[in-house]
């Protein structure tokens, strides 16, 4: 499994799976993680070689158009995570344990980890917070399911956390190491890590043995994430960390407005699109 730095091509394409991301932690290798919520992303993603896409709750706000991610409900996002899968056909598809479908107890983030994989089709699931969450964690993988943690900023908490902040500045660094190590120690394969400083992520990177995911935390993480909307330019505003890769956003207004303004004129259709 060499894709991490090969141009990806049909011969050399297999799933991904979760030890693809350990090898290539383990070899020095980068990989690029984006949000899917949708069949045609995830097949255009997964052909451009994206090997781990997420059916994140940022659906909330990026599908639904909610203003934060705790509306979200698990009956939301099932049909996202079946169209993801099943629109590609090489990634690893992790899904989102969304706010409300994992703290209650154990038991419960197992009853919702179930849910995504046998109705969703997922390969894995997410699931916010560090110590807190460490015994989720272990109930999840024992149930034989594949866990990535997140830590740092956790927009689930966001109220509780005062809005959108950078986590783990200063004297706040050892909790984001000691939330990342307990996620680690649980079992999890991997681990996001959102909107922390970059030292601080270089400090979890290099201590951890799983890989880290970075999102807003600099350049030494092992791989990095983006909410697809935001990286391709579709977003109205996005944080200081996305780069727009695309101008999406552009390139749909204009295509809207010739098309409307071709209807109005009569020039579409033309003799070409019509029987
Ligand atoms: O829901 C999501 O898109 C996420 C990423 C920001 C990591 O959790």
């Amino acid at each position: 499994m060499a894709y991490a730095t090969e141009e990806p091509t049909p011969a050399n394409r297999r799933r991904t799976r979760v030890h693809h991301l350990q090898q290539w932690k383990d070899a020095g290798e980068r990989w690029a993680m984006l949000t899917s919520y949708d069949a045609m992303t995830a097949a255009v993603f997964d052909e451009a070689g994206i090997p781990a896409l997420l059916v994140g709750d940022s659906a909330a706000n990026t599908v639904f158009g909610m203003p934060t991610t705790v509306p979200v409900t698990l009956d939301h996002m099932v049909p996202l995570v079946r169209a993801v899968v099943a629109g590609a056909p090489h990634a690893l598809v992790v899904a989102d344990l969304v706010f409300g479908s994992y703290e209650a107890s154990d038991e419960q983030a197992v009853h919702s980890a179930v849910r995504l994989m046998k109705e969703g089709g997922a390969h894995a699931v997410k699931l916010e917070g560090g110590v807190a969450r460490a015994s989720r964690i272990r109930a999840v993988v024992a149930a034989g399911i594949p866990v990535m943690g997140h830590v740092g900023f956790t927009p689930q908490a966001e109220h509780a956390l005062g809005g959108y902040r950078v986590q783990g500045r200063g004297d706040a660094a050892a909790q984001v190491v000691a939330d990342a190590k307990a996620v680690a120690e649980a079992g999890a394969f991997s681990v996001v890590l959102e909107m922390v400083p970059a030292d601080v992520a270089r400090q979890v990177t290099s201590t951890l043995a799983i890989p880290t995911v970075g999102i807003g935390a600099g350049a030494d993480c092992d791989a990095q994430v983006l909410v697809w909307q935001d990286f391709a330019g579709l977003s109205e505003r996005t944080g200081r960390f996305v780069k727009k890769f695309a101008d999406v956003r552009s390139t749909l207004a204009d295509a809207a407005r010739t098309y409307a303004s071709e209807v109005r004129d009569g020039s579409f259709p033309g003799d070409e699109h019509s029987f």
